[in-house]
Order: C-alpha cells, then sequence, then structure tokens
C-alpha cells in the first residue's frame, strides 16, 4: 500500500520550482485580525509548502510546520529563504501526534481533512489560542478532493472539545472555523 508519505511527496515534486500559492483568505482574515505574532509560538499542520506558515512568520509568529512529505518542507524552506522569514520544519505523520509538542498560541489547518485529529487539536494550543480550520465541503464543483475528504454542511459549527468557536464561515464549497481554546480549559 502507498504512504501518505510516498503520494504527498509524488505530488509536490510536480510542484517543485512553482511560486509559494498564495494564502487561504478565510486564513488570512484571521491572521490579519490577530494581528502582530510577537514571537508567539504558531503550528501549520499539513502545511504542504507552506502558503500559511510564511505568512504567519512574516507576521511574527515563530512558526513551526509539519507534514507528513519531505518534499513539501523542503520546498516551504526554499520559499522562507527566498522570503528572508525563519520557518522551522518538522516532518509529523498526523495520525499520530508528536507527545513532544509544546503547546502554542496559534494553530493553523488548512486543505487537510482527519476526522480523528480534530478533537485533539484543543491539546496543541495554550488557553486562549486560537484555532484556524478552512477546508472543502461537500459543495466544493469538481472531482477534487474526493468525498471523504470534505466536510459535511455545518459540521465545522459542531462543538470541539475544550473550544469556543469565534467565528465560522462557509459558502462556495469551503468552510471555515476560528476558535479559541477556553481559558479555564
Ligand atoms: C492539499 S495539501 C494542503 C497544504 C497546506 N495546508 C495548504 O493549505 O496549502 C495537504 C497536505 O497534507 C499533507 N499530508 C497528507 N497526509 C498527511 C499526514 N498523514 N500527516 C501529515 N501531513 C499529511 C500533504 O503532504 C499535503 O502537503
Amino acid at each position: 500500500m502507498v504512504s501518505d508519505r510516498e503520494r504527498w511527496d509524488a505530488r509536490h515534486a510536480l510542484g517543485k520550482g512553482e511560486p509559494a500559492h498564495s494564502p487561504d483568505p478565510f486564513v488570512a482574515e484571521v491572521l490579519a485580525e490577530l494581528g502582530p505574532g510577537r514571537g508567539r509560538r504558531a503550528l501549520d499542520l499539513a502545511c504542504g509548502t507552506g502558503r500559511h506558515a510564511l505568512v504567519a512568520a512574516e507576521r511574527g509568529f515563530a512558526v513551526e510546520a509539519w507534514d507528513v512529505s519531505p518534499m513539501a518542507l523542503e520546498q516551504l524552506l526554499a520559499h522562507a529563504s527566498a522570503r528572508g522569514v525563519s520557518v522551522a520544519t518538522r516532518e509529523v505523520d498526523l495520525t499520530q501526534l508528536p507527545p513532544d509538542t509544546p503547546p502554542a498560541g496559534l494553530v493553523v489547518v488548512a486543505d487537510f481533512l482527519d476526522r480523528d485529529l480534530f478533537p485533539r487539536l484543543g491539546s496543541l494550543l495554550i488557553p486562549g489560542g486560537s484555532l484556524v480550520i478552512s477546508t472543502f465541503t461537500v459543495d466544493f464543483p469538481g472531482p477534487r478532493p474526493s468525498g471523504r475528504f470534505r466536510l459535511e454542511r455545518g459540521e465545522l459549527t459542531r462543538d470541539l472539545p475544550g473550544l469556543e468557536r469565534v467565528r465560522a464561515v462557509e459558502g462556495g464549497g469551503r468552510a471555515g472555523l476560528w476558535a479559541r481554546r477556553r481559558e479555564d480549559s
């Protein structure tokens, strides 16, 4: 069976040398509202070639970017170097969260859906820290991503353990969530 790492390395190899993609509009909107990162720790999970890690780093967050694909992380580092920002990378298979992770003030998950991961995301945040999710829903036109990687309608409005919703948006086949870890959790 082909692993996530092999499958995604092959896909990322095809895009090697392309400029960094622009950030997802919902993620960009929340990053703008959060204001300067002032050195706060941020995690970009399943970061790909780093479109959100790069913007967060440019806004002053101390970013660690995780992906299962070393090829993606290599491209991220090239983009970061070209843009004069620093991003730490870590090869992580998100089917198992690394146990030695200090919590962050910001966690971003874009265009990646693993429903087993969602209930564990609060544990990656400091109290008051922000989680930003943005991805495809069943209403997204076109064949990709396949059905199992699409959210149901309204799925991001369901409660996540220890988190309170700040904003949820849905439309045009995309959904976004900004939530904060409860101060008392
Ligand atoms: C559609 S891309 C999204 C990349 C990035 N978040 C963005 O918005 O541009 C999905 C990413 O998930 C990564 N990925 C797939 N399975 C993974 C896993 N089990 N653990 C960590 N990353 C994974 C892939 O390598 C790929 O970079």
